[in-house]
């Protein structure tokens, strides 16, 4: 089969496309055809080393739709020509507690070969239905931003009626968590560092917005009245102070990601005197995943995608999500399909 390999960790132009054997599903496996697959900041974290591959070549991509190909042993309810969407999340029993799967993280495309490629083998329970009417790009698009995003708001228990502001509006994980908080009943703001990006949240239901670069905490008690109930946070050093001034007395501040580097710096003070909290959420279990895929099914979720590029051309959309010029996810379809 065709894939995006990786063979060492110099960066986005590590990715090559090459023929590797296609893979042959185990037992309680099934592979997938697939049409289109969605990029993840993952990927182009992957190409630099963080992490880094356990194996080479290898094969990142979390997120994908395509058909049944083949089934292992064992395997019931699928059947070669079915039409589905892939859950990247990988040895995560379903649980309902609140720290997930005790700490047993896998994601598909980096504890295993991915979507980035023609082919991909997952266990069964790692499928859902792909519904008639969703394109193929917005299938392939919502599993994990979508999922991630639904989980953080879980543990921020944001509710009907919050006040939440989403920071770096443009991403894949921030755009997700814009269409869900307003879902879930909650006023939204936005940051960003690009003014387009914010007329376009403000456009898909967003309060208002602010500069990333500014002091979007006074800007936000300005226009809002007040401070937020939850701040949806993935960029990190660059906009963690002002995230943190943002909240409200008892408010949360939930993250799953730190974009623009590892470190921030916290205030204690503030902390205990007024009650935060800061809480960390990765990935999701498979119960989140089926919530978000019943409201993309039945048209309450929107999925926000920004382009589709065809398969070949991997290396100009992993470039858009590098400079930030995307709003929603990144797509990669096969033609023909
Ligand atoms: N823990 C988990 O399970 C999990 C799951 C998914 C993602 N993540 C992490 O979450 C982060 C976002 O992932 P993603 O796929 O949504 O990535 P993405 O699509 O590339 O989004 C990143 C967004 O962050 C903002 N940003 C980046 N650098 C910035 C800076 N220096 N200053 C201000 N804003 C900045 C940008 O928003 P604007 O363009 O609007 O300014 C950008 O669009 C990544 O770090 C990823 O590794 C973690």
């Amino acid at each position: 089969m065709r894939a995006w390999i990786l063979n060492d960790t110099r960066g986005p132009s590590s990715y090559t496309l090459a023929e590797v054997e296609t893979p042959v599903p185990g037992p309680g496996q099934v592979r997938v055809r697939l049409v289109a697959s969605a990029l993840n900041r993952l990927d182009l974290w992957m190409s630099m080393g963080l992490p880094a591959p356990k194996h080479f070549p290898h094969v990142p991509g979390g997120d994908g739709a395509g058909v049944v190909d083949a089934v292992g042993d064992g395997v019931d309810g699928w059947a070669p020509g079915v039409e589905v969407i892939v859950n990247p999340s990988l040895g995560y029993a379903p649980t309902t507690d609140h720290i997930p799967f005790g700490g047993k993280l896998g994601v598909l495309g980096e504890h295993s070969w991915g979507t980035l490629a023609d082919y991909v083998v997952v266990p069964a329970t790692n499928l859902a239905p792909k519904p008639d009417h969703l394109p193929w790009d917005r299938a392939a698009a919502y599993g994990l931003a979508y999922s991630t995003a639904y989980r953080m708001l879980r543990r921020a228990r944001l509710r009907d009626g919050h006040l939440m502001l989403v920071v770096g509006v443009g991403g894949g994980v921030s755009s997700a968590g814009l269409m869900i908080g307003r879902l879930m009943g909650a006023e939204v703001y936005v940051t960003s560092r690009n003014p387009a990006k914010i007329e376009r949240a403000v456009q898909l239901g967003a309060a208002g917005g602010f500069a990333s670069g500014g002091e979007f905490s006074k800007e936000l008690r300005q226009a809002a009245g007040r401070q937020a109930d939850v701040v949806f946070e993935n960029v990190g050093p660059a906009t963690w102070s002002q995230s943190m001034r943002s909240l409200a007395p008892g408010g949360r501040l939930v993250t799953c990601g730190s974009t623009s580097g590892p470190k921030v710096e916290v205030s204690v003070p503030p902390l205990f005197f007024r009650h935060l909290e800061i809480i960390g959420s990765t990935m999701f279990d498979h119960e989140d995943f089926a919530r978000v895929s019943e409201w993309v099914a039945g048209g309450e979720l929107p999925v926000l995608v920004d382009s589709v590029y065809p398969f070949e051309d991997l290396p100009e959309a992993l470039n858009r999500m590098k400079a930030g010029d995307h709003q929603g996810k990144l797509v990669i379809e096969r033609s023909g399909t």
